[in-house]
Parts: C-alpha cells; sequence; structure tokens
C-alpha cells in the first residue's frame, strides 16, 4: 500500500458502536497483514483499551508524549498477539490540545502505519473536530433508529464542515429478521438519510458479550459470529477488495 489511510470513526450519538467497530476493524486489518494504528481520541473516557483487551498493556498514554515524558512512538503500544496492531491510547483524563498538534500527531502515526483509525467521541463538537484534525476520510456509524440514523447525519454534515467529505457509512447492530418483517430502518433509508455510501453493515452479535467486548479476541477466533464476519467484510473494503454487500 502506498498512501497510508487516516479515519475518524464517528457517529454523533453515544453507545452507536464506534469504538466496537474500530476495535474490530483494526483487528481485522491487522490480521490480513496490514500495519495498523488505533488512535483512541476519546479523551477522558476512553474505551478503545478496554475493546482491545490492551488494559494491562498500555503503559503510557497520549499525555506522556503531550508533557514530554516519553517521545511519540513509546506511545504507540503493540498489541500483545496480533502483530501489525498498535494502540495509541487516550489519557485516562481529559488534556488540552489543539487541532494542529493534534495533526502533526496524526502526520506522524500515518508514517508508520498503513492505516490509521481514530476513534472520535460523542458528540459533534471539540471533541469531534479533534478527532478529525488529522485524517481525510470518516466511518460514519449508525444504528437502524431514528435518533441513531439523524445524530450520523448530524456528524457527517459536520465533518464535512471540519474538512472530512469523504465519508463512508456503516450501519451496526442490524437484525436482518426484524428488517425483513418490516420492522426498523431498511438500509436503503438509513444511506438516503445519511447520505453517504454504505461500506457494510454489522449484525447484532451476543459474541461481543461473550468476549467480554474484547474484539481482538473476537477477531482471532477460528470460527468467525456473524458479526465479526460482517467487521472482516467491511475490512476487506477498506483493503480495496470486492466484497458483495448483501442482507441476509
Ligand atoms: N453489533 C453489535 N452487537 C451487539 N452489541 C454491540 C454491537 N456493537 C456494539 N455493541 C455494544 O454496544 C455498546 C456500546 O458500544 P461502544 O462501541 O462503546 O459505542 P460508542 O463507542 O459509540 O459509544 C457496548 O456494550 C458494545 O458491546
Ligand atoms: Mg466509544
Amino acid at each position: 500500500m502506498d498512501e497510508p489511510l487516516a479515519y475518524v470513526v464517528a457517529s454523533g450519538k453515544g453507545g452507536s458502536g464506534k469504538s466496537t467497530l474500530c476495535a474490530g476493524l483494526a483487528s481485522a486489518l491487522a490480521l490480513s497483514g496490514k500495519r495498523v494504528i488505533a488512535l483512541d481520541a476519546d479523551f477522558g473516557m476512553r474505551n478503545l483499551d478496554i475493546y482491545t483487551g490492551m488494559c494491562e498493556n498500555t503503559l503510557f498514554d497520549l499525555s506522556d508524549y503531550l508533557l514530554g515524558r516519553v517521545p511519540l512512538r513509546e506511545v504507540v503500544t503493540p498489541h500483545h498477539e496480533i502483530r501489525n496492531l498498535s494502540l495509541v491510547a487516550a489519557p485516562a483524563r481529559g488534556i488540552e490540545l489543539d487541532t494542529e498538534t493534534m495533526g502533526r500527531i496524526c502526520r506522524e502515526l500515518r508514517s508508520w502505519c498503513d492505516f490509521l483509525l481514530v476513534d472520535a467521541p460523542a458528540g459533534i463538537g471539540e471533541g469531534l473536530r479533534l478527532a478529525a484534525a488529522g485524517v481525510d476520510k470518516a466511518l460514519i456509524v449508525a444504528t437502524p433508529d431514528l435518533a441513531g440514523v439523524t445524530d450520523a447525519q448530524n456528524a457527517a454534515r459536520v465533518l464535512a464542515g471540519y474538512g472530512v467529505e469523504n465519508a463512508s457509512l456503516l450501519v451496526n447492530r442490524v437484525r436482518p429478521k426484524l428488517i425483513s418483517r418490516g420492522i426498523g430502518l431498511d438500509l436503503d433509508a438509513i444511506i438516503d438519510t445519511v447520505g453517504a455510501p454504505i461500506l457494510g453493515y454489522v449484525r447484532e452479535d451476543d459474541g461481543m458479550l461473550r468476549h467480554r467486548q474484547n474484539l481482538c479476541e473476537m477477531m482471532t477466533q477460528r470460527r468467525l459470529s456473524p458479526g465479526a464476519k460482517d467487521i472482516q467484510n467491511i475490512a476487506k473494503r477498506m483493503s480495496g477488495e470486492r466484497v458483495a454487500l448483501k442482507l441476509r
């Protein structure tokens, strides 16, 4: 791969599955051989260390770099099992950071990987602006309900205002049976409302609970669960593979 690709994973709404999909996609991409850095930009409310199963491994977080304690390279923590996957943990408490610094940090991180995935906080304010400061693409996560879709539409609009116009839609927590029975929004309606092309959907999956929200563990199972397969398919599309998208 020539140019590293940098995405912000955003949704506007809290609890839509941004961090889950960020960790799952980072794992799937790394398992396919890509060098991936996942950057937790939910400052003060970090979760990506939990979703990657790396709570015990992250010695440093971004504040250690910002306070001059360690070089940026030291904050990039390699995953203990998945080669090619690294995490930059967010500070457990809020930090002072401006978009220029964030842009510079992301530029440096991008020079060390093929994919940089930035996990955004909920909301469309300063936190999202910061998360978007060093990327050129967005993955907009929508859940298939009116609030989830409306907030995703807002997030896409605001991100375009922040200069990130290249957005793709991910629909999370899809329950195909309900959709086929006409209950809940169908994918076409969601695509129309959010106004971004769909890159994939992820089914509602009990595996998230079974693996205690450790997506790295979930993505390395020999038999992938339905949601894990969906995440793998999205990762393939992000790598340029053609994978048909149909609701099963
Ligand atoms: N496809 C899914 N199937 C089942 N549970 C999911 C799915 N995606 C996310 N979840 C659950 O939803 C909750 C919120 O997810 P999270 O990734 O923390 O959201 P966000 O980062 O957008 O706030 C978590 O408990 C997570 O396990
Ligand atoms: Mg989150």
